[in-house]
């Protein structure tokens, strides 16, 4: 192919937390990477995600994606501590537990059920009754009929795991392309060819697609992503006034270390309409505040994201048939959780494969 750019071993297409985090391994490896992003760095689903990392209210059977989930889970602390060192920048995570909580008996078994099937995979799930809720958490919704307190669990600030990877993915050695978008890829058995938009071609030894919910346009025969749009709000509180992640189905409130407060979120199947829609956030506004009655009447902040939603339980991670690209797309609701974990995996099948 003319007019090739010179070549990496890696270009990695997508610069959100699962590409990013993948070109940190990749290149902290010795790999020459390159990561192209359509628009800019980590801005799409990191830029927008809660950051719950909850698995235990994610997966409903003990399969291999929830196994998956929990190992990832597990590699958080040590993947933050890292990458903390490695980018001299401070990261806001904490395992601060999550409650999931129910408002009726059969909610309250439902949940039950789970935890004792997930016990089986070491999962911790501690009962909470109705009294010790209210204790636990001022101003939780009084007609509960209890809760689960999984205390592993936690919330990370994807915007701080971003910034973080942009100077580690530069300190390690990897290119970073911004503004560029990935029009068409090709390849042949020994390389990995993407024409860009501006008309370059770069060349690869090996490509991998972390794109999110945008991967599955370069080419009909990849297994198909789409997008679900989620509205989340945000409020300014104080410091640990929310000692845990608080979750009721699909209502959530979750606290940064600053006292930042974001509550989610809805799913809508709208394509990518970016527009922000007043009277979704009200209702999340509404839902989250009859959960957790010290949060303000109207939310400060409200924005969209788009998960990479797809038909299977996880996500699209490994070899795309015989060829020189790889997966990593499809994490639907759980890119950031399941971010460590991805790159951990995948970084050593590419480092074996090259
Ligand atoms: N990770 C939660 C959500 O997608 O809403």
């Amino acid at each position: 192919m003319a007019s090739a750019q010179p070549s990496a071993d890696v270009l990695i297409i997508g610069s959100g937390i699962v590409g990013a985090a993948l070109a940190w391994r990749l290149a902290q490896r010795g790999v020459h990477v390159t990561i192209v992003e359509a628009r800019q760095w980590g801005g799409e689903a990191s830029w927008a995600g809660a950051g719950m990392l909850v698995p235990g209210s994610e997966y409903e059977t003990a399969s291999d994606h929830m196994r998956f989930a929990l190992q990832s889970l597990s590699l958080y602390p040590s993947f933050v501590r890292e990458l903390s060192e490695a980018s001299g920048r401070p990261i806001d995570f904490t395992a601060c537990g999550s409650l999931e909580l129910a408002a009726t008996e059969a909610e309250l078994a439902s949940i039950a059920h789970r935890a004792a099937r997930q016990a089986e995979l070491g999962v911790r799930a501690e009962l909470v009754s109705p009294s010790h809720l209210q204790r636990l958490i001022p101003g939780i919704e009084p007609h509960l009929a209890g809760g689960y307190l999984y205390p592993a669990e936690g919330q990370v600030d994807p915007r701080t795991v971003m910034a973080a990877l942009r100077i580690a993915c530069g300190r390690a050695g990897a290119t970073v392309i911004e503004g560029e978008p990935v029009v068409a890829l090709e390849w042949d058995r020994a390389s990995l060819y993407a024409s860009m938009g501006s008309g370059k071609v770069r060349k690869a030894r090996c490509g991998v697609l972390a794109a999110g919910a945008w991967a599955s346009q370069l080419g009909k025969y990849l297994p198909p992503v789409y997008p679900v749009k989620g509205h989340l709000i945000g409020y300014p509180m104080d410091p640990g006034s929310l000692p845990h992640v608080l979750r009721y189905h699909h209502t959530y409130v979750v606290q940064r270390q600053s006292g930042y407060t974001i509550a989610g979120t809805n799913e809508e199947r709208s394509g990518y309409d970016r527009a922000v829609n007043p009277d979704a956030c009200l209702e999340i506004a509404a839902r989250a505040r009859k959960l957790w009655s010290l949060l303000p009447e109207r939310p400060a902040d409200t924005w969209i994201g788009f998960r990479p939603g797809v038909d299977s339980e996880g996500p699209h991670l490994g070899r795309w048939k015989d060829s020189p690209l790889w997966l990593a797309y499809g994490h639907y609701r759980n890119g950031i959780l399941l971010a460590p974990a991805t790159a951990e995996r995948l970084s050593l099948h590419i480092l074996a494969s090259l």
